[in-house]
């Protein structure tokens, strides 16, 4: 121990922040034994859960043996302190210890008093769960003594995401255990120890598996009254947003919805949380806020109401492409057309090159009946085009890989219509497009297509930059869409060359 500072139990509260601040540059600096003598010397000044932080950054920071040398040694000081196992099997699971780290998932279920994991002999990896359980009890549980108290009316649950089935166990364990009582699991891909797990509940029986993507098993769930539900599948902002909106009209009024990781800090692609924030300031009144934690716990008390709803502020909240275009999906969903246009036509000014909401744009468009013989004049050339090509598809044709493909059409077509088109890069561009597709770094061709755009347009090579009248770029366009199977873009692409070669677009 350093003798510039004072024992643990001499500290003040700002002696034991300045060393957790070291803690944290020390890790930023990769001394991660450093942190193990920071947190000695800190001692029981920080509770165990404090403790167990520290070891996610240390896992974090990719520093596992350290972090299970940490994490092994809050176990011994405070082995009654349940987050502290689940996260040594966390680490020892990504050590391949499968063995020990079970029995630290069991040890740390025990601590939270569920007795079902360790007696039916679950088998997890990972337990991203366990420590939330104190709100389950608080608030999901009692649903149980409801269901008691209505003459053992059975309970409905539906889970977005799965994994391993810990969360959909504890609930045929602790909530769902009336025999009538029935749990919908929704997720893609589930793990191998899904539907072993489900088996040793006994309840197997009792559970519906849609191995699907949400927002398209949420669809086929319409006409379902749910008591409770999960979300907790992709953590992307506009699925969370998508399944928030999806999921409230099939809970009943007074059910309750949990989302997770409303806190989570990471990649953004990996924070639900604007596109929690959005549902939620869309939906406001509809719910009532239990829990406003890691994890949210909504009571549903009423379905959206138009009438009511924040609108005019809701539309300026957000300037994320893919929430405009999710809330510009559900004002089309509810009937607010020209709403869901404005929407859609300010995530289009905001991200040309993104396709997702001229496709939605068109939809709208085709739901208020056969597209109108000139588009409003504040669409760009651009912009009409694709809707009226869009209009055509049916959404159930445009496959979801066919949708990224179509952004490099529309950087193509954005190209096109900026006149920044030049003739010699066009060659090596579509060489890296190849080569990028074949690898499916379609962002990267997007990317390299627009930077090289920008360079063309600032006169660094010193070319023309009209329109090539050669067919030859639009003929590969086609070959490429041709050779990767997106027969949806083929017509697209012929087209342009139509329009290249002078001809009018309806032509
Ligand atoms: C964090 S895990 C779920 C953990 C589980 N609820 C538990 O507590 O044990 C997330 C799961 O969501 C699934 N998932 C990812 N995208 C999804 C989507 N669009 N719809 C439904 N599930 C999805 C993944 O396959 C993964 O199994």
């Amino acid at each position: 121990m350093s003798d510039l500072i004072a024992p643990a139990s001499a500290m003040t509260p700002t002696e034991v922040e300045a060393l957790m601040a070291e803690a944290k540059a020390a890790i930023a600096e990769g001394q991660f034994d450093r942190v193990l003598e920071l947190l000695d010397q800190v001692g029981d000044r920080l509770d165990a859960w404090r403790r167990v932080y520290w070891g996610q950054q240390l896992i974090d920071a990719r520093a596992v043996e350290v972090a299970t040398t940490l994490l092994r040694k809050i176990t011994k000081q405070s082995p009654q302190a349940p987050e502290s196992w689940a996260a040594l099997g966390n680490c020892l699971s990504r050590q391949g210890d499968r063995a020990e780290a079970q029995n630290c998932f069991r040890q740390a279920h025990l601590l939270r008093g569920w007795l079902e994991s360790r007696d039916h002999g679950y088998e997890f990896s990972q337990d991203w769960f366990s420590n939330q359980l104190p709100n389950w009890n608080r608030h999901i549980a009692p649903l149980k003594d409801q269901q008691d108290q209505h003459k053992g009316q059975p309970l409905q649950g539906l889970e977005i995401g799965s994994f391993e089935g810990m969360s959909a166990c504890w609930l045929l364990d602790r909530v769902l255990t009336h025999p009538g009582s029935q749990l919908t699991c929704i997720d893609p891909s589930p793990q191998a120890a899904f539907r072993p797990n489900l088996a040793k509940t006994g309840r197997a029986d009792s559970v519906q598996v849609l191995e699907a993507l949400s927002w398209e098993a949420l669809e086929s769930l319409r006409s379902y009254t749910y008591d409770l539900a999960y979300i907790d599948g992709c953590h992307a902002p506009w699925v969370a947003f998508r399944d928030a909106v999806q999921t409230w009209p099939i809970v009943r009024t007074g059910g309750i919805v949990v989302i997770d990781d409303y806190r989570y800090q990471g990649h953004p692609d990996e924070c639900p949380k604007p596109g929690v924030d959005l549902f939620m300031a869309l939906f406001a009144g509809c719910f009532e806020l239990l829990n406003n934690d890691y994890q949210l716990f909504l009571r549903k008390i009423r379905d959206w109401d138009g009438a009511t709803a924040p609108l005019d502020r809701v539309l300026l909240l957000t300037d994320d492409p893919m929430l405009l275009d999710g809330l510009g999906w559900f004002l089309g969903t509810v009937g607010q057309l020209d709403l869901a246009q404005r929407v859609c036509e300010r995530a289009i000014a905001l991200y040309p090159t993104t396709a997702y909401a001229y496709m939605t744009l068109a939809q709208i468009w085709a739901q208020r009946g056969p597209l109108p013989e000139t588009l409003p004049r504040r669409y760009s050339p651009l912009t009409c085009r694709l809707v009226r090509y869009f209009a055509c598809v049916q959404p159930s044709e445009v496959a979801f890989t066919d949708q990224l493909d179509l952004e490099i059409i529309v950087a193509y077509l954005q190209a096109i219509d900026r006149q920044v088109y030049w003739h010699s890069p066009v060659k090596n561009l579509l060489g890296l497009l190849d080569y990028q597709i074949q690898r499916q770094e379609l962002s990267g061709a997007i990317t390299a297509w627009q930077n090289w755009a920008d360079w063309a347009a600032r006169g660094q090579w010193g070319q023309s930059l009209n329109l090539p009248t050669n067919a030859r770029p639009y003929r590969r366009m086609a070959e490429l869409a041709i050779a990767r199977n997106y027969s949806s873009v083929v017509p697209l692409v012929e087209v342009i060359a139509a329009i290249a070669h002078g001809h009018p677009p309806n032509d």
